[in-house]
């Protein structure tokens, strides 16, 4: 199994700072060698992204910074491809969350039928007339979207990300706030989506069992996971720009991963929103490990160990 890790220490999809040193302080935390250890991986780390410079401008309004949102996805989505032809897993280290426009981008452009799982407290399906912030990384999934294109305006700088993905091949887990338009979006694609309460009646195993029977009965596609770090509780994740209590324990995020993992299909995955620079050195701590063991499940890690290689059969 072959895996290509890209970081992208971008920040101006919100409005905090220190989201876009999560890249430096999870390699820092040992993430490279964390992966290393799971059985059989060949890890290629491909650097971080430029996310410092764009040309041109794009004054749109209640969208903040949409110059630097753009170029900064558009050579994610160039990196995402090229990882994904070397015939590698990709795996993003986020940055806000508005850099899954350039992710799922990248990866739609190699496999046409993919299906999106978002893992997210929120939605992520503004336009920059429903938000409540003006900020990108509430409106990533809106701006995927072939249907929602006609909601937003001309966006200067974005022609290169024409949305082609469909809606009807997305599905949300995790989510506890959500906007009343993003509600009507999802109410009106019948968007198969496990919010907080329903993954309180169906456990998490039905759930995502579900979505992905949703999205793909013959269990045939290409998955990508767009994995929002503030999708687990507050308790567990506490470094994250925009928290919400009452969400996924570690245990639910992890069982959630190794279920996808188990599928054999995970293309590309996300890791987003951490902000190191949040709370004290404890919580950076237990987020940055968080992720780490989320993104340890997604790779194949299991829980029950794994027996020395060429010993297996005795
Ligand atoms: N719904 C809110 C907004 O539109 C919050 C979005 C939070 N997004 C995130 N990726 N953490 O601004
Ligand atoms: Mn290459
Ligand atoms: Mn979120
Ligand atoms: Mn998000």
């Amino acid at each position: 199994k072959k895996v290509g890790i890209i970081g992208v220490p971008f920040e101006k999809g919100q409005k905090k700072y220190g989201v876009s040193v999560a890249p430096a302080a999870m390699r820092f935390a040992g993430l490279l060698n964390q992966l290393k250890e799971i059985d059989g991986l060949d890890i290629k780390d491909y650097g971080d992204v430029d996310t410092q410079t764009c040309d041109g401008r794009a004054n749109v309004e209640n969208m903040s910074d949409l110059a630097l949102v753009s170029a900064c996805n558009r050579r994610l989505s160039e990196k995402v491809t090229e990882v994904l032809k070397d015939d590698r897993l990709a795996v993003t280290i986020g940055g806000d969350h508005s850099i899954g426009v350039g992710t799922v981008d990248g990866h739609y452009n190699v496999n046409e039928d993919m299906i999106l799982i978002w893992v997210d407290a929120h939605a992520d399906l503004n336009t920059n007339k429903t938000s409540g912030s003006g900020s990108v990384h509430g409106m990533p999934v809106a701006l995927l979207v072939k249907e929602l294109s006609d909601y937003w305006p001309y966006l200067p700088t974005m022609d290169w990300q024409v949305p082609k993905f469909s809606i009807k091949n997305l599905g949300y887990i995790g989510l506890r706030s959500v906007d009343t338009y993003e509600r009507l979006a999802i109410e009106k694609y019948n968007v198969p989506t496990f919010a907080m309460e329903d993954i309180d009646q169906h456990g998490i195993v039905n759930s995502i069992n579900h979505v992905l029977q949703r999205l793909d009965p013959s269990g045939s596609k290409p998955i990508h996971v767009s994995f929002d770090i503030d999708a687990l509780d507050a308790l567990e994740a506490p470094s994250t720009g925009t928290p919400v209590r009452g969400g996924l324990s570690l245990r639910e995020g992890i069982t959630l991963m190794e279920i996808i993992h188990a599928t054999g299909r995970l293309r590309a995955v996300d890791l987003v929103e951490i902000n190191p620079a949040l709370g004290n050195e404890s919580d950076r701590n237990r987020t940055i490990e968080a992720g780490i063991c989320i993104l340890r499940a997604a790779l194949g890690s299991s829980r029950r160990g794994t027996a020395p290689r060429g010993l297996r059969d005795m």
